[in-house]
């Protein structure tokens, strides 16, 4: 894993905005997987602008949704797809029949979860994927323990991403399960960008990039990917001592040093 360090927010969302532009231009047909959230959003603002003043045509990509809250409408905010829709799917102009979201009201999960990985798989696989990481060190609702062989699949959220996802809503929600791509699709994408801005985020990324690979915290295991960059803000790279580094992260930039 390559492990990037950025001045603040704005340099982090940039670059990441860059990445999934070059991955477009390289092959207007890229199946991306964008996570939601915080982290990411000016990420996709920024992506918007430099989509219409480079004209890159995002009509032949395909969108996979990484999570969604089980049991909460579509279309309320706090909801996965109303994110995607209102700040990828409709400024980049990306068609419905190509976009691929979890419905978190399905009534057959089991099916929700397949027709998922089928899809994927009639793709050829995920491209590039985008992930944010939670507080307790999760990627898209894999959370602490989670099992490494897993595609998509429904899970039972800690109380920490319960009570930290209410941010989300308008209103208090009982979001006690999500429904989320497994780590089997997390490391068969081909490139694989994980963000963290802000210092909130620094206990866990210093867990994650030092310490030996655990599915306790999850995020450590985009160490075992071979195309795999953490990409980080200064705030949250701030407990890393990058004299100490396991063999497996490997620094690109580091703004300090540059
Ligand atoms: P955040 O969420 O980007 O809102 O911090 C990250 C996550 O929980 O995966």
């Amino acid at each position: 894993m390559q492990l990037n360090i950025y001045k603040d927010y704005e340099a982090l969302s940039n670059d990441a905005a860059e990445i999934i532009l070059a991955a477009v231009k390289a092959n207007p047909t890229a199946v991306l997987c964008l996570a939601t959230g915080d982290t990411p959003r000016f990420t996709y603002k920024l992506l918007a602008e430099k989509a219409i003043e480079e004209k890159v045509d995002f009509s032949g990509c395909s969108l996979i949704g990484l999570d969604e809250w089980v049991g909460i409408s579509s279309g309320s905010e706090g909801d996965c797809r109303l994110f995607l829709e209102r700040l990828v799917i409709a400024p980049l102009n990306i068609p419905a029949s190509q976009v691929h979201l979890f419905n978190g009201l399905a009534t057959d999960m089991d099916a929700e979860c397949s027709n998922m990985d089928q899809a994927i798989a009639a793709k050829g696989g995920i491209d590039l994927m985008l992930v944010g990481v939670g507080l307790n060190g999760h990627i898209g609702f894999n959370e602490p323990g989670i099992l490494t062989d897993l595609y998509a699949h429904v899970i039972n959220l800690q109380e920490i991403t319960q009570s930290i996802g209410q941010k989300y809503f308008n209103e208090a929600v009982a979001i006690k399960q999500g429904i989320t791509l497994g780590f089997k699709h997390v490391l068969q994408s081909k490139k694989l960008i994980m963000m963290a801005n802000g210092e909130k985020k620094a206990a866990i990324m210093q867990k994650a990039v030092e310490e030996e690979i655990s599915s306790l915290v999850p995020a450590s295991i985009i160490r075992t990917h071979a195309q795999s960059w953490a990409m980080l803000d200064e705030a949250a790279a701030a407990l890393i001592n990058l004299q100490i580094l396991p063999d497996d992260v490997v620094v690109g930039h580091n703004f300090s040093n540059s």
